[in-house]
């Protein structure tokens, strides 16, 4: 049983230290002090929609667009194998000629790639439920969408006109094909109600999401929201600590927003209960033109290089990244 309105509002009385010490302990208690590593692949920086917010967005003629081809595609999963990644998560735009059999021959090709026992994520927004379903017959294991905002009027706004009631559809179409489910929202948009912090989570509680997260509102320059200031950092460890307690067995992610707007903003949230990390193992080239915000932490980092890295720096909080395939948590395993 996820945790209800009540209890949420509860622990957002919390100050911040506490909040994110009682979220750390709840993490520690049901997934132990491991971080989960995913190999991060951005697959194309085309999209037919237009959310305000994103900087690959359809209208923004400045943004570069690519796809990686099926040959770079199966050379960066071998990569990661190689470098010991056993969840992929394979993202990208609405692109449309990733519709339909678009999408199922890249889940093949990714499946052919990383064989049988590594997870393959995918992040490819709104699908019809019997796409869902294929997708998951042609290797997929789980599939991430964040609901974005669980503010009907905003969500409209915000993304271009589509309704969050059809994305809570799609979700649940991703649940009915047997993928394991992931979602989360943005902190600090600009417009969003005063309590938006707590209805974001009461909506991700009662999803009962297998994973997810939130990251900060960074504005990009050429987007209709490039004036408006980005989400706080505290605001979005705030939204971590809160989700973790709301959802224990939750795979929740130490977010590269949180890390594009402060140095440590990563350890950050994982001191505050994610228990997850991404590193972007896409080509150099894909990864300066997936800029859905500027100033990407990943651009001055091979994702290769991160789980070094994170080892050094999170040594000290006796946290250890763990290349297990890290899958959902079924209820009855949380004690
Ligand atoms: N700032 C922060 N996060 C963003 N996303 C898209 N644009 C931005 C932005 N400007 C997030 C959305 C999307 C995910 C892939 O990236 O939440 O679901
Ligand atoms: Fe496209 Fe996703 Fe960006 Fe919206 S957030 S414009 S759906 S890539």
């Amino acid at each position: 049983m996820s945790a209800g309105p009540a209890e949420i509002r509860e622990w957002n009385a919390l100050p911040d230290a506490e909040l994110f010490a009682l979220a750390r302990e709840t993490a520690d208690r049901v997934h132990g002090r491991k971080v989960l590593l995913r190999g991060l692949v951005e697959v194309s920086s085309e999209c037919a929609m237009n959310c305000l917010y994103c900087g690959i967005r359809r209208d923004n003629r400045a943004a570069r667009r690519y796809r990686l081809s099926a040959g770079t595609l199966t050379a960066t999963v071998r990569a990661g194998l190689r470098a010991g990644f056993r969840t992929f998560v394979l993202q990208g735009g609405e692109a449309d000629y990733l519709r339909g059999e678009g999408l199922l021959r890249l889940v093949e090709t990714a499946r052919a790639s990383a064989g049988e026992g590594p997870a393959i994520t995918l992040s490819f927004g709104i699908r019809s439920r019997s796409e869902y379903t294929e997708l998951r017959a042609a290797g997929a294991d789980r599939y991430l969408m964040r609901f974005e905002t669980a503010d009907p009027d905003l969500h409209r706004r915000l993304r271009a006109g589509i309704p969050l009631k059809r994305r809570l559809r799609a979700l649940e179409d991703i649940r009915a094909a047997g993928l394991q489910l992931g979602s989360g929202f943005m902190t600090g948009l600009p417009g969003e109600p005063s309590d938006a912090l707590v209805r974001n989570v009461e909506l991700a509680a009662k999803l009962d999401m297998d994973m997810g997260g939130a990251g900060p509102f960074i504005p990009h320059p050429d987007t209709p929201l490039g004036d408006h200031p980005g989400g706080r950092l505290e605001t979005a460890l705030r939204a971590t600590a809160l989700l973790r307690l709301a959802l224990p067995r939750c795979h929740i992610p130490a977010t590269t927003a949180a890390g594009s707007i402060h140095p440590e903003g990563r350890e950050m949230m994982l001191r505050a209960g994610a228990n997850v990390l991404m590193p972007n193992i896409s080509p150099e080239a894909a990864r300066q033109r997936y800029l859905l915000y500027p100033g990407k932490v990943c651009l001055s980092e091979s994702g290769f290089a991160a789980p070094d890295g994170f080892s050094a720096r999170m040594a000290g909080d006796g946290l250890e990244v763990s290349w297990e395939r890290g899958d959902a948590l079924a209820a009855r395993e949380v004690v």
